[in-house]
């Protein structure tokens, strides 16, 4: 028996590979240090994070909605990726000054561009409320009593904090709940765009290249944090002076090679790394397929139109851009799950896990059952989280049903009006109202992703579970969908801009008669279906898992003691360590872990549109002026990747060497690794980095805003 559990522990413990792990960075003293040093790392826990004295937590922030950035200069500068700054560029850009197309640079301070709404946030400190959170919590408390009991605590307490402490806090629960720590934050509000390189440089290689290796894009942006004269967040105004950080990155100009010390500090977004074997089994066989198929239907029909002409293009490309993100990160986590047999591995896992614990007989029931009742819920979430995917990548996947669903709270609004109650008609109607003529919407394309949701729905839903409404439409037409599509779009007023402007004429005047469009009876029907039948019971299940999930994590954390857990990701600040690693895709292929110029020019020749640069690049491709920037071995490199664990979120990171000077900014993953959400696999699992010096060169070189560098500190 003892031996069995020897063997079993050494099982467990390979378990937790070197590289896997998102840290909090408070607890990098406890628990990561001596394991960082053996990696490599010359530094110590407290220039990671210190509440005391500035350290690199100080120089690393939330970018925007759900982005990374680092703080490279004393006077605010700031590095993210061109996605992350995207939405701003975008926003800053007209047809006359497109600077997503050409691209911009400040050449002076002046010329630096407020992005409106763009927001970046530090993290001040960081404390354990664990206790604070859970202390009135009744261990006879169902689910949902429990939940509200958490809610109310978090909220009560992030107001005290906020009030104490003169700074925005929020709490997170870690470890299912088990854990809640606090965030003290500080949030600057004016934020400028100082530089991006043009597209065609930013996201060369387009959606042919996303979440690929090997990668020639510089997914680059700058910006610069303004202050008040007293240094503190304020709102926009001329007379806002740079931010003066606490701790900004030097950046290396050494370079970084295979087996080098790597390390990444940001806000990765979400991981599920402690599910069960019953929770990837229904990812990887249901939920993944399922939503992957959805997509590839709705981006075959926009392909088609958007080569059209380029007013298609332009209305469906950044949707386009979306879709397809997850569709690809999707289909290679599924891919990814299967090939490495991840279900096989939890199964083994748990089974285990349940040896482990069997010298307590106690123990052993309970974990027993509470694996069986995971079985169990899972078998009845399982067809409601399918029928949860048609409705929300498939009904909801088709534009005109959404625009008219969207109706359902201005005729609410308009009844309480009808019948003199108080009401926010005026504000929904204006919210909810779109501009004729609609501006990413094009009636044709719309046509035909409707009836093909339709028919996908009709074929994988069962009658008894569809929306009563959309059946009795569906057996009218006969399961004939495109009659019944061409019936929504040949009469609703909401989707065809001639009529919706007719529409919006005399909207409140003749309501009773738009309640009545066939497009709005239909999506208010199915929303109304899926809010009563089908929402209210995915809650409730997850809720379940999620309590379920609570307690086997705490399991695993009490009775799988050599292993060290780190917490799914949830959005706050994390460190994870590596190397620059290469890898091996499949049989007979290595990949080398970094890219060159040399390649960006090779792809650039095949002529492929996403590999489009302009001639500029070219020119200073052929005159192999490279500067300081080039490697020993006088090649400029572009990409480089690395063994570090990271998801969503992390785009934008501030990748570190031994010494914690910036080498580069994370901005992908691997596609053959995105499983790494659920299963971190250190032989093949890698994120994707833009080399520093690469940035620098665009800047310098190809931008000619080589004054920015001036403010850097470089280290040759
Ligand atoms: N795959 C990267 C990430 O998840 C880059 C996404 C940029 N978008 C795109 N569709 N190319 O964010
Ligand atoms: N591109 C991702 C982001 O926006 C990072 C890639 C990943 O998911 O690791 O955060």
């Amino acid at each position: 028996m003892k031996n069995k559990i020897i063997i079993l522990l050494t099982v467990l413990t390979l378990a937790a590979k070197a590289d896997e792990g998102m840290w909090m960075p408070q607890l990098i003293a406890a628990l990561n240090i001596s394991d960082m040093k053996k990696n490599g790392f010359k530094l110590t826990a407290e220039q990671i994070y210190s509440i005391n004295k500035a350290s690199m937590k100080d120089g690393v922030a939330i970018f925007g909605g759900g982005c990374t950035a680092e703080v490279i200069s004393e006077k605010g500068l700031i590095l993210t990726n061109h996605h992350c700054g995207y939405s701003s560029i975008a926003g800053l850009s007209s047809v006359a000054n497109d600077y997503l197309k050409n691209g911009y640079w400040a050449m002076s301070s002046k010329e630096e561009l407020y992005c409106k709404d763009l927001t970046v946030t530090f993290i001040k400190r960081i404390e354990d409320v664990t206790s604070k959170i859970l202390e009135n919590i009744k261990s006879g408390y169902s689910e949902i009593q429990r939940d509200s009991a958490v809610q109310s605590n978090v909220r009560l307490l992030e107001k005290k904090t906020k009030e104490e402490y003169g700074y925005d806090t929020f709490i997170r629960g870690f470890y299912y709940g088990n854990e809640y720590y606090l965030f003290v934050t500080e949030t600057f509000r004016d934020v400028r765009l100082v530089g991006t390189p043009p597209e065609s440089i930013g996201k060369f290689g387009g959606e042919t290249d996303n979440w690929m290796w090997p990668r020639h894009n510089a997914d680059f942006s700058m910006f610069r944090i303004y202050a008040g004269k007293d240094n503190k967040p304020a709102d926009y105004s001329a007379e806002n002076i740079p931010y003066k950080p606490i701790h900004s990155f030097p950046i290396s100009l050494k370079g970084v090679e295979k087996g080098d010390f790597t390390m990444v500090y940001g806000f990765p977004g979400r991981t599920q790394e402690y599910l069960t074997s019953y929770a990837v089994d229904l990812i990887q066989n249901q939920q993944d397929p399922v939503r992957v198929e959805l997509r590839e239907k709705r981006l075959a029909i926009m392909d088609v139109d958007m080569k059209k002409n380029d007013t298609l293009r332009l209305m469906y490309a950044n949707r386009y851009a979306g879709i397809a993100n997850y569709y690809k990160k999707w289909s290679g986590e599924m891919t990814g799950l299967k090939k490495s047999n991840a279900i096989q591995t939890k199964q083994q896992f748990e089974k285990q896990f349940i040896t482990l614990v069997s010298a307590d007989p106690a123990k052993k029931e309970k974990y027993s059952n509470l694996l069986s009742q995971f079985k169990k819920v899972y078998e009845e979430y399982g067809p409601l989280s399918k029928q949860y995917d048609y409705f929300t990548e498939g009904l909801m996947g088709i534009d005109g049903m959404r625009m008219a669903a969207g109706f359902q709270l201005v005729f609410a609004e308009l009844k309480k009006k009808r019948e003199g109650k108080e009401n926010k008609f005026d504000q929904r109607y204006k919210e909810t109202r779109p501009i004729i003529p609609f501006k990413n919407f094009n009636k044709e394309t719309d046509r035909k992703l409707c009836m093909a949701m339709l028919d996908v729905f009709v074929k994988n839903i069962e009658k008894s579970l569809r929306p009563v409404y959309l059946d009795s439409l569906i057996t009218v037409y006969n399961g004939d969908t495109k009659a019944l599509t061409d019936f929504l779009y040949n009469n609703s007023s909401f989707i065809d801009n001639t009529k919706a402007a007719l529409m919006y004429n005399d909207f409140e005047k003749n309501a009773q008669l738009y309640e009545r469009d066939p497009m709005y009876m239909l999506a208010s029907a199915i929303v109304k279906h899926y809010q009563k039948a089908v929402i209210p019971q995915v809650n409730y299940y997850e809720l379940q898992i999620a309590e379920m999930q609570k307690e086997y994590m705490k399991a695993l954390r009490e009775n799988v003691k050599d292993k060290k857990f780190y917490p799914d990701a949830n959005g706050t600040l994390r460190v994870t360590f590596g190397k620059m690693a290469d890898y091996k895709p499949r049989d007979g292929v290595e990949y080398s872990p970094y890219t060159t110029i040399d390649g960006l020019v090779e792809k650039n020749r095949t002529g492929l549109e996403d590999y489009y640069v302009k001639p500029r690049l070219l020119e200073l491709y052929e005159k192999k002026d490279f500067g300081s920037y080039a490697d020993k071995n006088g090649k400029l490199r572009i990409a480089f990747t690395g063994s570090n664990h990271t998801t969503g979120g992390n785009s934008g990171s501030p990748v570190l060497n031994a010494k914690g000077e910036l080498i580069g900014t994370n901005f992908d993953r691997n596609w053959e690794g995105t499983m790494s959400d659920i299963m971190y696999n250190g032989s093949f699992c890698r994120n994707i980095v833009l080399d520093v010096r690469f940035t620098l060169w665009v800047i310098d070189k190809y931008a000619g805003a080589g004054y920015l560098l001036n403010e850097m500190k470089l280290v040759k």
